[in-house]
């Protein structure tokens, strides 16, 4: 079968398709078919060398797979055959998962059937899909119960609280402003581009801030008349992670989940969380477990099919287009996510 493959890490241009082995399920494994795949930003960071855990050179394997890899990342499957002790999964059924072994960029992969589950209309399972979504769409929604559980659960967003929401035009950042105005907060939008904020605000954002143009931490001062916001919402880490407590309301919330900026570490000065009682709030490992409850599954499913919440689609790349897909999400240009199919 055809896989995107890197023989040694580096920009893009590592990646190329090759012919690998068609894997084999074992006992509790399901052979899924791989219809789309989104592109998980941390991809690039082990792609460029990296461990997956941005800043901790410490661990340079961490969980990794030896060369040549092929990524990871999330994917719209279906079951096309049940391995041995399998019964919670049927041959035809489409899921929503990551784990996939040889990677996630094939055209077949087994994965585990124990973390596999549908669930119920009133209880769905961590890897349920909207009912309207087509695989594309499907893979763009990554990230949705993980938009929802930062802001909801990890910061407490609540209706009349304003949110500062960094990388807002990013895969997940779409889903994250549609819902923190699903939550009634007022939303700050911020990108690299206006043609990004024009998404930005379709998408239900208040006010947008180009962060190559503004001081993005007077602005936000300026459009909270100088109070603050109650929540930032920051995937991108160094900069934005430091200078962010000086835009954040008394009693506000802080919620570090990603480092956009390829940038591990992060300084803030404790003066801003002393006097304005500031909270940061570390997000990942266990939360990413928490953030598909059956609960959450229930709340992103109907506002889904109700057409209340909706993937964008940053660009859709065939597997041989792989390194044209990493290259522009590393040229900041895509509106939303970035997704690949065979
Ligand atoms: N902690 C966890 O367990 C966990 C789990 C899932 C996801 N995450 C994190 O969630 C975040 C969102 O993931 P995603 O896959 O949806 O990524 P993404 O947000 O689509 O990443 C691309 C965005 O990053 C921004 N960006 C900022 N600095 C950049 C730079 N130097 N180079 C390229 N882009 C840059 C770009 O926005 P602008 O050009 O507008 O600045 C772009 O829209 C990531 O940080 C990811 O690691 C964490």
């Amino acid at each position: 079968m055809k896989a995107v493959v890197y023989d040694e890490v580096g920009g893009p241009e590592v990646l190329h398709l090759a012919d690998v082995p068609m894997p084999e399920p074992g006992e509790g494994e399901v052979l899924v078919r791989v219809l789309a795949v989104a592109v998980d930003f941390i991809q690039l960071h082990i792609r460029h060398g990296g461990s997956g855990r941005i800043g901790s050179p410490k661990e340079p394997a961490y969980g990794l797979a030896p060369l040549p890899r092929i990524p990871g990342g999330t994917a719209c499957v279906e079951v096309v055959e049940i391995g041995a002790g399998v019964s919670n999964v049927s041959v035809g059924e489409r899921h929503l998962t990551g784990g996939l072994r040889p990677g996630s960029y094939v055209e077949y992969g087994v994965v585990s059937a124990s973390g596999l589950s549908l669930g119920t209309r009133d209880a769905p399972g961590p890897t349920a899909i909207p009912s309207n979504f087509g695989p594309v769409e499907a893979a763009a929604f990554d990230y949705a119960p993980v938009a929802f559980h930062t802001l909801r659960v990890a910061a407490g967003l609540t209706a009349g609280e304003s949110v500062l929401i960094h990388s807002a035009a990013g895969g997940t950042g779409v889903l994250a402003v549609q819902l923190a105005k699903h939550f009634g907060a007022t939303v700050i939008g911020v990108a690299s581009s206006d043609e990004k904020l024009d998404v930005v605000r379709s998408l239900g954002a208040d006010h947008t801030i180009n962060s190559l143009e503004a001081d993005v931490i007077e602005e936000t001062l300026r459009l909270t008349d100088g109070e603050g916001v109650n929540v930032v919402w920051d995937p991108v880490g160094g900069d934005v992670f430091e200078q962010s407590p000086r835009a954040m309301a008394e009693g506000g919330r802080l919620v570090s989940l990603g480092s956009n900026s390829f940038t591990g570490t992060g300084t803030v000065e404790f003066w801003s969380f002393w006097v304005k009682n500031l909270r940061l709030i570390g997000w990942g490992g266990r939360s990413n477990a928490d953030a598909h409850a059956p609960e959450i599954m229930r709340e992103l499913i109907d506002l889904a099919e109700a057409g209340r919440l909706r993937p964008v689609v940053g660009g859709r790349y065939p597997f041989g287009e792989a390194a044209e897909a990493h290259g522009a999400i590393e040229a900041r240009r895509p509106i939303g996510k970035v997704v690949l199919t065979p």
